[in-house]
C-alpha cells in the first residue's frame, strides 16, 4: 500500500507542477510526455550480470553451493524481462499492485506489514514473504510459501498475478493482452527470446530466472565464517554460539547459512490451538508426525536479511526480534506437534533456554549480522520504473 502512496504522491507532484507551469503559460505537453516517461522502465543498454556465482571460498556454504549448482544458468535479457514484469502494476487488475508492492527491495523483498493489501483493499491471510535465495527452495524442493503448497517456483509466481486478493487477473490471457497493449513489452520480449510473441510460459520463466538470481550470501556473518569469526565482535560472537549449539536454532535453520542438517517444516510452539492450521496433510510428509489431526506445522525460513523482514511469523504475531528470542527462551507452548529439537532432552516438556539479559541481546546482535547490503542495493534487483517522472 505504501508504494502506491508514493505513487499517488509521485503523481500528485505532477499534476501541481502541471498547474503550476500551466499557469507559467508554458506547454503543458512537456508534462505530458513526462508522465509517458513514467510508464517506460528504464534499464540499461548492457543488461545487468544475473549470473548465479555463489561460489564464495568457503566451507561454511558448501553444501548450499554444490546443491544450487544444479539449478539451469540464468539469461541476462530473460531475467530482465522478469525484473520488468516483477514491479510492474500494470500486471494488477487496476494498475495499483505489483510483485513489489509486497517485496520491497529494502526490506529484504518483505514488506514490513503484519497482512498485505491486495489490488481491492483486501489483506492476504498470511504475512508476506521475504524473498530469500529462493533457489536454494527450489533445489531443495523444500517449498514454497509459509504451507509450501507450491514446490516449482516456475509454477508459484503465476499466482499471485491471478490471486483475487493479491493482484486480481481472472485468466492469464487478460494479462496477455494487457501486456500487449503496453508499449515496452514487445521489445522486452524480443530481447529475451529473439521473438515479440507474448506467453504464459515466458512470463513464467523470465519472473522465475529472475528470482533464482534473487542469492543473498554477502553478510557480515559470512565474511565472519570464512575468517574463523575473527571479525565479530565478543557480543556477536556470542550469539552465534548460541544459535549454533545451547539455542539449537542451527538445527532447523541451518539450511542456507551453514553446512548440516537441513530441516524443512516444523511447529514450534505458537498456540495451544492454531487458527491457522498451516501445512495440511503433514502425516504425508513426515512419517513420525503425530497421529492426524496435526496442525502448526510452516516453512522454516531463512534467517537471512531478518533483522529487516519483520513482523515474524506466519501471521506477522511479532514484531520485533526480542519478541521472536523471548519466544524460544520462555514462550513455548507444549503443543502434541511441537518439534523435538524444542524440547527438553529426555522429556516432552519444551525448552526453556533461560537466557540471561546480555544472552538475549548476544542472540539477537548476532540475527543482525545476517543482513546483505548489497543486496538490497543492488540495481540489478531495484525498482527500474522508480524515478522517470523525474528526467
Ligand atoms: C498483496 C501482496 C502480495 C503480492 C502482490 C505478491 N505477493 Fe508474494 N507473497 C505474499 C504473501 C502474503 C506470501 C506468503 C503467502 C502464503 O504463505 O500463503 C508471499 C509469498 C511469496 C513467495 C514465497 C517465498 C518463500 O520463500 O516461500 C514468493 C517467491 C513470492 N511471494 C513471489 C511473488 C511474486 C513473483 C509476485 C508477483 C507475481 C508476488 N509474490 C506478489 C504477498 C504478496
Ligand atoms: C524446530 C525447528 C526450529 C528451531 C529449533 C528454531 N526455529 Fe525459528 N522458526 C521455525 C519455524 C517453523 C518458523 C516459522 C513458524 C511460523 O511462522 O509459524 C520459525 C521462525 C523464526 C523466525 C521468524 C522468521 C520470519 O521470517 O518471520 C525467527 C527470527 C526465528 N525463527 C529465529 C529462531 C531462533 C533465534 C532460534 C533459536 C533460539 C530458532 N528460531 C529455533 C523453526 C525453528
Amino acid at each position: 500500500m505504501k508504494t502506491n502512496l508514493i505513487h499517488w504522491n509521485k503523481f500528485l507532484v505532477l499534476l501541481v507542477l502541471a498547474v503550476f507551469v500551466g499557469a507559467l503559460g508554458c506547454k503543458k505537453q512537456n508534462n505530458k510526455e513526462n508522465l509517458t516517461a513514467y510508464l517506460a522502465p528504464q534499464l540499461p543498454d548492457q543488461p545487468y550480470d544475473y549470473s548465479v556465482n555463489t561460489n564464495r571460498n568457503t566451507k561454511h556454504l558448501q553444501t548450499f553451493n554444490s546443491i544450487t549448482a544444479q539449478i539451469i544458468p540464468i539469461n541476462n535479457n530473460i531475467a530482465t524481462l522478469g525484473r520488468v514484469i516483477f514491479y510492474d502494476k500494470m500486471l494488477s487488475i487496476n494498475n495499483a499492485i505489483a510483485c513489489a508492492s509486497c517485496h520491497k527491495q529494502e526490506m529484504a523483498f518483505a514488506d514490513g506489514e503484519k497482512f498485505s493489501m491486495g489490488f481491492a483493499n483486501m489483506l492476504t491471510k498470511r504475512n508476506s514473504m521475504a524473498i530469500i535465495n529462493p533457489i536454494f527452495s527450489q533445489a531443495m524442493h523444500s517449498g514454497f510459501f509459509w504451507d509450501i503448497r507450491e514446490t516449482e517456483l516456475n509454477m508459484m509466481v503465476i499466482k499471485p498475478v491471478q490471486n483475487h486478493i493479491e493482484m486480481g487477473f481472472d485468466t492469464i490471457a487478460n494479462v496477455i493482452a494487457k501486456m500487449k497493449s503496453v508499449p515496452y513489452y514487445a521489445n522486452l520480449f524480443q530481447k529475451a527470446y529473439a521473438s515479440n510473441e507474448i506467453t504464459v510460459d515466458k512470463i513464467r520463466e523470465s519472473l522465475t530466472q529472475f528470482l533464482l538470481s534473487m542469492v543473498t550470501i554477502n553478510s557480515p556473518y559470512d565474511l565472519a565464517a570464512e575468517n574463523n569469526f575473527a571479525t565479530f565482535t565478543p557480543q556477536e560472537f556470542r550469539g552465534w554460539e548460541i544459535f549454533s549449539k545451547e539455542g539449537k536454532c542451527l538445527n532447523c535453520h541451518g539450511g542456507d547459512i551453514s553446512n548440516g542438517w537441513v530441516e524443512t517444516i516444523a511447529n514450534i510452539g505458537l498456540d495451544d490451538k492454531y487458527t491457522d492450521k498451516g501445512i495440511p496433510n503433514v502425516n504425508r510428509i513426515i512419517k513420525n508426525a503425530n497421529e492426524s489431526p496435526s496442525e502448526g506445522y510452516f516453512k522454516i525460513p531463512s534467517l537471512r536479511n531478518i533483522a529487516l523482514t519483520g513482523p515474524y511469523m506466519h501471521d506477522g504475531r511479532f514484531s520485533t526480534l526480542d519478541q521472536v528470542v523471548e519466544h524460544y527462551n520462555s514462550g513455548i507452548k507444549n503443543h502434541p506437534d511441537l518439534h523435538w529439537n524444542l524440547r527438553r532432552n529426555g522429556t516432552s516438556l519444551p525448552i526453556k533456554l533461560n537466557l540471561t539479559q546480555a544472552n538475549k541481546a548476544a542472540l539477537v546482535a548476532f540475527l543482525k549480522t545476517l543482513t546483505d547490503k548489497n543486496f538490497i542495493t543492488d540495481p540489478k534487483f531495484s525498482d527500474p520504473f522508480v524515478g522517470m517522472a523525474l528526467n
